[in-house]
């Protein structure tokens, strides 16, 4: 293992940082690529990786080349589902993200190797020409393959209940498995999340949200885009009905504006009367990591 002294962490966490809140490199999110994923988490995922692989089997590479190659492999900013097959994507995506990234950032030859090779040998004449670029291929392909692994349906259940933390670069055995919840999420409660406004997510109490408890982590899945976000369980509060929750909880935390008006018939919508009276309610309060 590479020692990296306290300072060298810290500006290394630095800069994954200001690559991830990037609104440029953020534009990836509005893609979806690897299944179950858009390119912006796989390549969150994939610096990470690259920086364990690097780290934990001694290569000496350029740590600030290896992340930003590794956030800009896929920079190419389309969905291959709709403009061609997924061969031909696999081909010639490198290409593409290289022209954007090069476009939208001043990279070296290093990081344009990385984007060009990292899908070699289906682009054969790009090979790897340095440590960096043999280590996020690597990483890409073992994230791929656990993205793969975690999209298969199993007996009708989705094997994908755990998850990584994947915005902090070290310590990646404490924070390499997460055993949590996955929940599906309409387009605008989703960004209520993201944006931070909405922190109590309601559900009904059925068996299966009976095992939700205070430091449990949920991965919540956008149902249009397919995006995923990591929250944690502050609270968990349980109630007869969403008469009775709206009486408890503040409008703004559970996602309502400050000019709309909170009426518990809204979750009517998803719910019927039946299943309300029966299961009761949960005010499951979260904060995002
Ligand atoms: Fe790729
Ligand atoms: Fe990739």
């Amino acid at each position: 293992m590479i020692k990296l002294t306290n300072d060298e962490i810290e500006k290394y966490q630095k800069l994954y940082e200001s690559l991830y809140n990037d609104p440029r490199i953020l534009r990836m999110k509005e893609f979806s690529q690897h299944r179950g994923s858009s390119p912006y988490v796989h390549s969150l995922k994939v610096a990470r990786r690259a920086y364990w692989i690097a780290k934990r089997w001694w290569f000496k590479v350029n740590f600030e080349d290896l992340l930003i190659g590794a956030m800009l492999h896929d920079y190419c900013l389309y969905t291959w589902r709709g403009k061609s097959g997924r061969f031909k994507f696999a081909a010639r995506h490198p290409k593409t993200s290289c022209k954007n990234a090069e476009r939208d950032f001043k990279i070296n030859d290093c990081i344009k190797n990385i984007i060009l090779s990292h899908m070699w040998p289906l682009n054969f004449f790009c090979f790897h020409k340095s440590k960096e670029a043999h280590v996020v291929a690597l990483a890409d392909d073992i994230i791929a393959i656990e993205e793969g692994l975690c999209s298969i349906k199993w007996k009708g259940k989705r094997k994908d209940k755990y998850f990584s933390k994947i915005f902090c670069l070290e310590n990646p055995k404490k924070y390499k498995i997460k055993k949590g919840h996955v929940l599906n999420l309409h387009d605008s409660p989703y960004k209520a999340i993201e944006n931070g406004y909405k922190i109590i997510e309601m559900r009904l109490n059925e068996k299966k949200r009976q095992c939700l408890k205070a430091g449990d982590y949920i991965q919540f899945k956008n149902r249009t885009t397919e995006e995923t976000m990591i929250v944690q369980i502050i609270s968990v509060s349980r109630y007869s009905s969403f008469d009775e929750l709206y009486n408890n909880c503040d409008k703004i935390e559970l996602g309502y504006e400050s000019n709309q008006e909170a009426n518990p018939n809204d979750m009517g919508q998803y719910y019927s009367k039946e299943k309300m009276a029966k299961y009761g309610v949960l005010a499951i309060k979260i904060r995002k990591i």
